[in-house]
């Protein structure tokens, strides 16, 4: 089954094209990215309006493309898939509206991909990956540690109280006067650094909890920031080793919370996988693999380029859902937020809310798919 794959939500204009194959193993054919960055550097941020203008402009060419590169036409694709949500409401209306002309014209399956789901399914492109896993989402817009059960059987277990982790490094790095995005450029300057020199704080460690939080460690690198001004390059070095730092050890402490939470409810899980910008962070990456070694798992983290935005992640999470007959209508509406616990999910599959037992299903029936709703 080859499936086109749309990817809009943030500044990355993507298309790619994927095959499944009929043992379920994935095979990327083509993945292009074309990165806003210079559009929006001057801004120190995605400003929403200028990302909108900029996917209509370079999303037919960037599927052109991504059609070209894999040896495929309009006319050779089964299905087509384009991120609906969680993003800039612009931008998704971009992808998805395109996505639903070429279903329309072409008579082939819709897949309404929530982008979150699309990074959590992403291991499973590139290796075999059984559920039930532990999802560590750490991403520009989200910081979640979520229990992958099945494909569109989500629990999340913790989540941060205020910024997102990559938020958090995008902040330091604008604090330090690095540019955007922040997260590759606080890992340059930190590898020669030296993290003992500031005493930053590190937020929620030691809760049983598997919650995370960000905004004070925020504060206190703008307030050591403010206190030296201007910076030296020798203080920026340091400043982000140091936050680095903190961000490992907070993010090993909050895993090992999370992973203990997981094996409670949900049994020893297959892996500890990664996903989203932040986990193409070489710390993040080392401390996650030794937290699944100490509890008795693997970790699996998809090579860097899955990791940031793409379209072969919505692509496969697109393969996935249509294997399983979870395709969508021309009706299926754009998504600024949408929470992975309201994405649907096949009706064979047990509900999740755990008050529900099997024999209240089998006196019953099972439970309708509710739609998914924008939250
Ligand atoms: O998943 P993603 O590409 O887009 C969202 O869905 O948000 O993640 C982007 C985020 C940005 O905050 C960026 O600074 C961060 O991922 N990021 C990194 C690294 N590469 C990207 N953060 C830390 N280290 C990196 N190497
Ligand atoms: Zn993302």
């Amino acid at each position: 089954m080859i499936v086109l794959g749309i990817e809009t939500t943030c500044d990355e204009t993507a298309a790619a094209v994927v095959e499944r194959l009929e043992d379920g193993r994935g095979r990327i054919l083509s993945n292009v990215v074309l990165s806003q960055v210079n559009e929006h550097a001057a801004f120190g941020g995605v400003v929403p309006e200028i990302a909108a203008r900029a996917h209509v402009e370079a999303l037919d060419k960037i599927i052109s493309r991504a059609l070209i590169d894999a040896g495929h036409k309009f006319e050779t694709i089964d299905a087509v898939a384009a991120a609906a949500g969680p993003g800039l409401i612009g931008g998704v209306i971009v992808g998805l509206t395109t996505a639903k002309a070429i279903a329309l014209v072409r008579r082939i399956p819709l897949i309404a991909v929530n982008h979150l789901e699309a990074h959590g399914l992403s291991p499973r492109l590139i290796g075999s990956v059984p559920f039930p896993y532990c999802l560590f989402l750490a991403s520009g817009g989200h910081t979640q540690i979520v229990a992958v059960r099945g494909v569109g059987d989500y629990v999340r277990i913790g989540t941060t109280l205020d910024d997102a982790i990559g938020e958090a490094f995008d902040k330091t790095a604008k604090l330090v006067g690095l540019g955007y995005p922040g997260g590759p450029l606080v890992e340059r300057e930190a590898e020669r650094g030296n993290a003992a020199r500031f005493a930053l704080p590190r937020p929620m460690l030691g809760r049983a909890d598997a919650n995370f939080s960000f905004s004070g460690l925020k504060t206190a690198v703008r307030l050591e920031a403010e206190k030296r001004a201007p910076l030296s390059d020798a203080d920026v070095h340091d400043m982000c080793a140091a936050f680095q730092q903190s961000v490992v050890e907070v993010v090993a402490d909050r895993l090992r919370a999370g992973l203990k939470i997981f094996r409670k409810q949900h049994g020893k899980p297959t892996a500890l996988v990664c996903a989203g910008g932040v986990a193409a962070n070489d710390a993040i990456r080392k401390v996650l693999q030794q937290v699944a070694f100490e509890a008795g798992t693997v970790l699996v983290a998809p090579p860097p380029e899955l990791c940031t935005d793409n379209g072969a992640m919505i692509a496969w999470a697109g393969a996935e859902r249509l294997a399983l007959g979870l395709t969508d209508t021309l009706a299926a509406l754009p998504h600024a937020r949408w929470p992975l616990a309201e994405v649907t999910k096949p009706a064979n599959a047990l509900p999740v809310t755990s008050d529900v037992t099997i024999l209240d299903i089998i006196a019953t029936g099972l439970p309708k798919i509710a739609p998914a709703k924008d939250g």
